[in-house]
């Protein structure tokens, strides 16, 4: 393997870790219990689902952080993604478009929601593809409101997304994986094991061999996608899934999917079912 000029510290740790022996064994993941807002129990460690052969357990990524990032997460008033969660709810019931109408005129309270993040990405019987909860949005706003598409991993976008994951909080993430979406949940996972870029990684090195394991100062965990958008202390603003995934892809020094990409739809859909079980957490707060 050769290094260019411009690899990372980071990144040299992450090869030389994954060509040897792991060098930096990690603490694994803690043991605390995520309670939000003193009532809605999370559940961080659960039996992985059937399909899943990499792993004995799975853990939410809560549980690899540090106490301090963890505790944001832990009430509202202190979780720096509920402003972007409030703004959110504002632009629900705003008319746009020529159809003069909001999200509000036809989903009535944002709690009619609940659950629904839990089940994205889903197969659309009608358009006969597996859509993420963005694409659905979208098609809401050009078709439904007569209004422009949302940049898909935009802050409008995410932060509502994030408004329909607060409001699914505590259930359990639940893809489903037979039927029509099968195909695209095998290419998702074709993906998932393929080694991109210079340095030759799958997301498997890292998140199915790794996980807590340290890469410099990050704390690998299984990469599940439950917490989804993320509040991300490093940009201080919530980060879509899509844009996670084009973080990883683009640290292995690959060339990289656009965010909404068929590719990075399939993903989206293999990974959230290695999380099946888990609590959608979003927005959770990340490193
Ligand atoms: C004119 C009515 C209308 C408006 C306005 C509208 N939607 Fe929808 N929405 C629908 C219908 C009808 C469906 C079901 C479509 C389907 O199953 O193909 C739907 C489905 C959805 C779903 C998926 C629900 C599920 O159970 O899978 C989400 C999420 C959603 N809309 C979000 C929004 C958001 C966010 C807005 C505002 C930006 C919005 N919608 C505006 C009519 C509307
Ligand atoms: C070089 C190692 C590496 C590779 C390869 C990699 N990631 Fe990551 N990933 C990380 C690190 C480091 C983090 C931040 C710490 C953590 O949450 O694991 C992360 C975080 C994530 C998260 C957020 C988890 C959370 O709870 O917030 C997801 C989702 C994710 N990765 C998915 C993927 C996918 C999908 C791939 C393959 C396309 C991939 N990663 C490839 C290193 C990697």
């Amino acid at each position: 393997m050769t290094f260019g000029p411009g690899i990372t510290g980071a990144l040299c740790v992450a090869a030389t870790l994954l060509a040897s022996a792991p060098v930096l064994a990690g603490p694994g993941p803690d043991d605390d219990e995520l309670v939000v807002n003193g009532k809605i129990v999370m559940v961080t460690e659960t039996s992985p689902p059937a399909h899943v052969e990499g792993f004995d357990r799975i853990w939410s990524g809560w549980r690899f952080r540090t106490d301090e990032t963890q505790a944001m997460q832990m009430d509202d008033f202190d979780n720096p993604a509920t402003l972007f969660v409030e703004a959110a709810a504002g632009v629900w019931s705003m008319a746009d478009g020529s159809a003069g109408k909001s999200c509000a005129s036809c989903h009535d309270d944002v709690s009619t929601m609940a659950g629904v993040k839990a089940v994205y990405p889903k197969w659309n019987r009608a358009e006969g593809e597996v859509r993420s909860i963005e694409m659905q949005v979208n098609d809401c706003r050009t078709t439904r409101m007569g209004a422009e598409a949302w940049q898909y991993d935009g802050g409008e976008m995410t932060n509502t997304v994030a408004l329909l994951a607060s409001v699914s909080r505590g259930m359990p993430v639940n893809v489903a994986i037979d039927g029509p979406a099968r195909e695209t949940w095998e290419r998702g996972r074709e993906m998932y094991y393929t080694r991109f870029g210079q340095l030759e990684l799958s997301c498997a090195n890292c998140h199915e061999d790794n996980y807590g394991n340290m890469i410099r100062a990050d704390h690998l965990s299984q990469g599940h996608t439950n917490g989804f958008p993320a509040y991300r202390l490093k940009n201080t603003r919530l980060n879509s899934v899509h844009s996670r995934f084009n973080g990883c892809v683009r640290d292995t020094r690959a060339h990289t999917f656009a965010p909404g990409s068929p590719e990075f739809v399939a993903l989206e859909l293999y990974v959230a079912s290695r999380g099946n079980g888990l609590s959608i957490e979003g927005p959770s707060v990340r490193n």
